[in-house]
């Protein structure tokens, strides 16, 4: 089949699919479940990883050129090792990288990279236990720490670190998590925190990245990095002068980056979505259940990426606009 690359109605090059292969998790961030729980699919609501792969080959024919693996917790699904094995050997896909909380990480990286893996985001939002217990309602920071280690160790680069800021619960550490880019060849990223289903958003506990890039001033001069290629994700990049690492900000919210947005999404439970945080989604498992063709799969895509909205409305929406848990979407 001819592969075609595809840009959407305002003209964005669409080559970067985000794979949500659980809702499931090991942890429980404030920022991403609802503080009364969530109820998590049945198996047979989630696409098998059979389905999985034909949407990504078929992503393929229509310009995508990344997979991002995300969950819930990508690495509590069983199997995902082999699965990763046979994404890797769909021709098309230049790059395959995860986006994991580290829990299980230290047992699986060297699986990991064996299946051709080098890059890894990792979310870690403090640098104490006792906070990353609050956070994510587990006592799992030092697992978690030993599994970024092992990752270190094995040769994973870059690693990212992806640090959501929440005023008053973790913005005492900017300066710290600056520090750890003058020993650590990481990338910090810090996040701003998003409304998003139910999450329980609230204005007082927003820090702008323009706060933590001033922040950070208190650490060493910040030199901006330019972006490196059409692959790169929403970080604005600079380095700590001296430093091993990097310093990512990802202004969710303040500074979004819908006008280079490149992404697609396919969630757990099978639906296409072409904005994080747009209510619109096409379901894919009828077509993939019910013995569709190539064909018909094909155009669902690509109505996909037609339809993508120029741009989230966030700001002005608040906790409306996008009811659909975290955690069944991927980030
Ligand atoms: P790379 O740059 O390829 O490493 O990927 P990434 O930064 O997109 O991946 P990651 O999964 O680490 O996501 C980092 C943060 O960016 C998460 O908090 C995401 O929720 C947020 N994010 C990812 N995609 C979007 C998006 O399309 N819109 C917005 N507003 N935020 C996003
Ligand atoms: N706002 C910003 N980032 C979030 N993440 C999860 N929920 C939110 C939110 N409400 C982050 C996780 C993970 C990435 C995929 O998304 O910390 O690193
Ligand atoms: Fe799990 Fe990620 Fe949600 Fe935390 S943010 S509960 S690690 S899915």
């Amino acid at each position: 089949m001819n592969r075609i690359m595809m840009v959407d109605s305002n003209n964005r090059k669409i080559n970067y699919l985000r794979l949500s292969i659980t809702d499931r998790c090991n942890l429980r961030c404030m920022y991403c479940m609802p503080e009364d729980g969530i109820e998590f699919l049945p198996h047979d609501k989630i696409l098998s990883y059979e389905e999985i792969l034909r949407i990504v080959q078929l992503a393929t024919y229509r310009g995508i050129r990344k997979v991002r693996l995300t969950g819930g917790e990508p690495l509590v699904r069983k199997g995902f090792t082999d699965f990763l094995k046979s994404m890797s050997e769909i021709e098309g896909l230049e790059e395959i990288s995860i986006t994991t909380n580290g829990v299980l990480l230290k047992q699986y990286a060297a699986e990991i990279k064996a299946c051709g893996v080098t890059r890894l985001n990792i979310s870690l939002d403090s640098l104490k236990p006792e906070k990353f217990k609050m956070i994510t309602g587990r006592d799992y920071f030092h697992q978690v720490w030993e599994g970024i280690q092992e990752a270190e160790r094995l040769g994973f680069a870059p690693i990212k670190l992806n640090v959501v800021a929440i005023k008053g619960i973790n913005d005492d550490e900017i300066e710290a998590f600056g520090r750890l880019t003058l020993e650590k060849p990481y990338h910090i990223r810090f996040i701003e925190q998003m409304p998003i289903g139910g999450n329980n958003w609230n204005s007082d506990k927003f820090i702008s990245i323009l706060e933590i890039y001033e922040r950070l001033q208190n650490v060493g001069p910040l030199v901006s990095i330019e972006r490196r290629n059409s692959l790169d994700g929403p970080a604005q990049r600079y380095k700590i002068e001296n430093a091993k690492g990097e310093i990512g900000l990802i202004g969710a919210l303040s500074n979004h980056f819908c006008d280079v947005c490149n992404r697609l999404r396919l969630t757990a439970d099978g639906h296409l979505r072409s904005c994080l945080f747009s209510e619109t989604e096409l379901d894919a498992m009828p077509l993939l259940r019910e013995g569709k063709n190539d064909e018909e799969i094909i155009a669902l895509i690509e109505k996909a990426i037609h339809e993508k909205p120029e741009r989230h409305n966030l700001q002005n929406q608040g906790q409306r606009s996008c009811t659909r848990q975290m955690s069944s979407i991927g980030g």
